[in-house]
């Protein structure tokens, strides 16, 4: 049987544990990925104790209260603090999300946070996205037309037509969809990935956008869409409560119709 072996400078260390005030009453431990790729040393994981009596309810809030109080080497990404801007996706209690809107009693036991899985590591939690950014451009998410645009007013859309962009629109770019599935993970190189590919739809059913068949024919391609096997990761983890294992099937079922 092939044995697999990874190379010696990436095994995951124990790091270092950075205990609570002893007065504290209610303790809980987060287990913390780090890794500096600057510092040639091989990744760890540190652990702090934080007291929950004087942290706000939600993962980030520790994250920042670890960093404020306890280390401020932490390196993670955060903006908003309201599960808007998508900035602080990271894989919580082995599953990808937003930090701060997890909430830490949700959480049986220790905390483990890494940052999202199969992505290169600028540094601790935070992730390497060019590619995913690349990609998100590469289906060109604004609205293209043939048409000249009304001198007046601006292009106007039914109610249902817009009903249509529901479930679609509301995708903050966290990517914890594209970072949890398995085959973004294999062939991230050529295969868009749920997240870039609900957004190809937003724009594919977007009833004033008139470069349907243009954006149909950029998809037709064994990797770019087709790699998606409907394993439905990317569905369950989606913070926002999208489904894009739905867009992407509905996507493959206009490829089909047009041909037909
Ligand atoms: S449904 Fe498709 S895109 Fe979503 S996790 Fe599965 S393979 Fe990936
Ligand atoms: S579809 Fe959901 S999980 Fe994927 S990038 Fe958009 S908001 Fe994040
Ligand atoms: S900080 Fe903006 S989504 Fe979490």
């Amino acid at each position: 049987m092939a044995e697999f072996t990874l190379p010696a400078n990436s095994v995951v260390k124990e790091g270092k544990s950075v205990k609570a005030d002893p007065n504290a009453k209610n303790i809980k431990r987060f287990v913390i990925y780090r890794y500096d790729p600057a510092s040639g040393e091989n990744p760890r994981t540190d652990s702090y104790e934080v007291d929950l009596d004087k942290c706000g309810p939600m993962v980030l809030d520790a994250l920042l209260k670890i960093k404020g109080e306890m280390d401020a080497t932490l390196s993670l990404r955060r903006s908003c603090r309201e599960g808007i801007c998508g900035s602080c996706s990271m894989n919580i209690d082995g599953q990808n999300t937003l930090a701060c809107t997890k909430a830490i009693d949700e959480i049986e036991g220790d905390v483990a946070i890494y940052p999202l899985p199969h992505q290169r590591v600028v540094k601790d939690l935070v992730s390497d996205l060019t590619n995913f950014y690349a990609q998100h451009a590469s289906v060109e998410p604004w609205m293209k037309t043939d048409s000249p645009t009304p001198p007046d007013r601006e292009r106007l859309q039914s109610k249902a037509d817009r009903a249509k962009l529901d479930g679609l629109y509301e995708c903050i770019l966290c990517a914890c969809c594209s970072t949890s599935c398995p085959s973004y993970w294999w062939n991230s190189d050529r295969y868009l990935g749920p997240a870039a590919l609900l957004t190809a739809y937003r724009w594919i059913v977007d009833s004033r956008d008139e470069a349907t068949g243009e954006r149909l024919d950029q998809l037709e391609d064994p990797f770019k869409l087709y790699r998606c096997h409907t394993i439905m990761n990317c569905t369950t983890v989606c913070p926002k409560g999208l489904n894009p294992a739905k867009a992407i099937a509905e996507t493959k079922k206009l490829m089909v119709k047009r041909r037909m």
